[in-house]
This record gives structure tokens, sequence and C-alpha cells, in this order.
């Protein structure tokens, strides 16, 4: 796996502080957002592209699901989710991929999240991954994080976090719509949430065409 990538150096409960600083305030965003869409769409077989700790997964009911597929580069962050998750959620299935360059199909997932991921690999291998992993219907949920001018990585006291902020990137909107449709995917819907800090995550849910 890439040891090179920033997200391999930092530990799983840095990043949970991180995201949890009442400053920050996007880990519990992000969960009640994976609980919402999953909520409206009842997914059988769900893709989770960065799963980190497990953020969300206590949202999935083990009787309604065929499989679980949850895909981090870090090793570290998927053995912590087993440990979470893994007696719960017999269908999980853990894969330590680097999205940026696997051409594995490891599902054909009618549902994808895709939470904070574009903002760290580029979009035109996030896509073909999901792709490569989608059934044709599929629908596919992106947040990214909108600055507002504020500098990309609060501060929270969690040093670690901060070398991620070399791979961050801003993701135009509009850019992110129309590289979609070239993927096969079309938007039918969006919301804007706004965090203590300013920033906001921007979440927009996609169609395949089939
Ligand atoms: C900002 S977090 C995503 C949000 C997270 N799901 C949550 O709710 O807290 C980014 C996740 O993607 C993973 N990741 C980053 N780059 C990756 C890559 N190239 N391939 C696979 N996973 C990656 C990181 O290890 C991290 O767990």
């Amino acid at each position: 796996m890439n040891e090179t990538n920033p997200w391999n150096t930092i530990p799983l409960a840095d990043y949970e502080l991180h995201m949890q600083h009442k400053d920050v305030g996007q880990a519990k965003l992000l969960n009640d957002l994976t609980g919402k869409y999953l909520q409206n769409n009842k997914p059988e077989n769900i893709l989770f592209l960065g799963i980190s700790g497990g953020n969300g997964l206590e949202h999935i009911d083990p009787d309604l699901v065929k499989r679980v597929c949850a895909v981090d580069i870090s090793s570290a962050y998927l053995e912590e989710t087993r440990k979470r998750f893994g007696n719960k959620i017999k269908q999980l299935d853990l894969v330590n991929a680097d999205i940026g360059s696997s051409t594995v199909s490891f599902i054909q997932a009618d549902f994808v999240w895709a939470a904070l991921i574009f903002d760290y690999v580029d979009s035109k291998r996030c896509f073909e991954f999901i792709n490569d992993n989608t059934d044709p219907f599929a629908k596919l949920i992106i947040t990214i994080q909108s600055n507002n001018g504020v500098q990309s990585v609060s501060k929270t006291g969690v040093e670690s976090i901060k070398s991620v902020g070399s791979i961050f990137k801003t993701i135009g909107q509009e850019d992110l719509k129309t590289e979609a449709v070239t993927f096969g995917f079309d938007c039918v819907g969006s919301e804007e949430n706004f965090l203590p800090n300013g920033k906001s995550l921007c979440t927009y849910e996609f169609s395949k065409r089939g």
C-alpha cells in the first residue's frame, strides 16, 4: 500500500479528535448525512470510499444490506473499523486499497458514499474507481469541503493532521458536476451545510445513467 501517502501517518485517534473538535464539527455532520442518505435510498450493496474509523456505519441495518464494502488506504484505520463494526455487520468487507491507483473491482454497488475523498484523491481516478465498482443504476453521494476563504486545516491542537494539508485540494462545484456527467453520473440533488468555523460541506447526489 502507498506508505508515502500522508493519511498513513495520522493516528486514527488524532483524526477523530480533529473531526470532533467544536470548531470543526465535521464528524457529527458526516454521520448525520450518512444516516439520512442511507435512509432515503435503502441500498443493498454499498461502497464507502475512505471509511476512516467507520463513521456512519452505525446507520447500516444488517437486516437490509447484502454487502458493505469499505475502502481505505490505511490498514490501521480498517483494523479499528473491524473492531468496532465487524461483529455487528457480518456483511462488512474492509478493503485496503489506494483509490488513486487501484483498478480492481471489489463490488458492484448500488450506492456509493464518497465523503471528503475527492478532496484528497484525483477526481478522474475517483470516478474511474467508482465506475469499476458500481452497477449501471447506482446512486453516488459525494461530499466535498468548501473553505469559504477559511484556511484548509483548522487549528484544533492536533498537529499530525496538518500533513494532509499538503494533498488537500479545493474542488470547484461546477467542475465536479461537469466531470461527473462525463463518467455517466447526473446530479439530481445537492445541499450545503455550514460548520462552526465558517467552512461548509457540500453534498451532491448523483444517479448513474444506466
Ligand atoms: C477525510 S476522511 C473521509 C471522511 C470519513 N469517512 C469520516 O466520516 O470521517 C478521508 C479518508 O480517506 C482515506 N483516504 C485518503 N486517500 C485515500 C486513497 N488514495 N485511497 C483510499 N483511501 C484514502 C483516508 O485514510 C481517510 O480515512
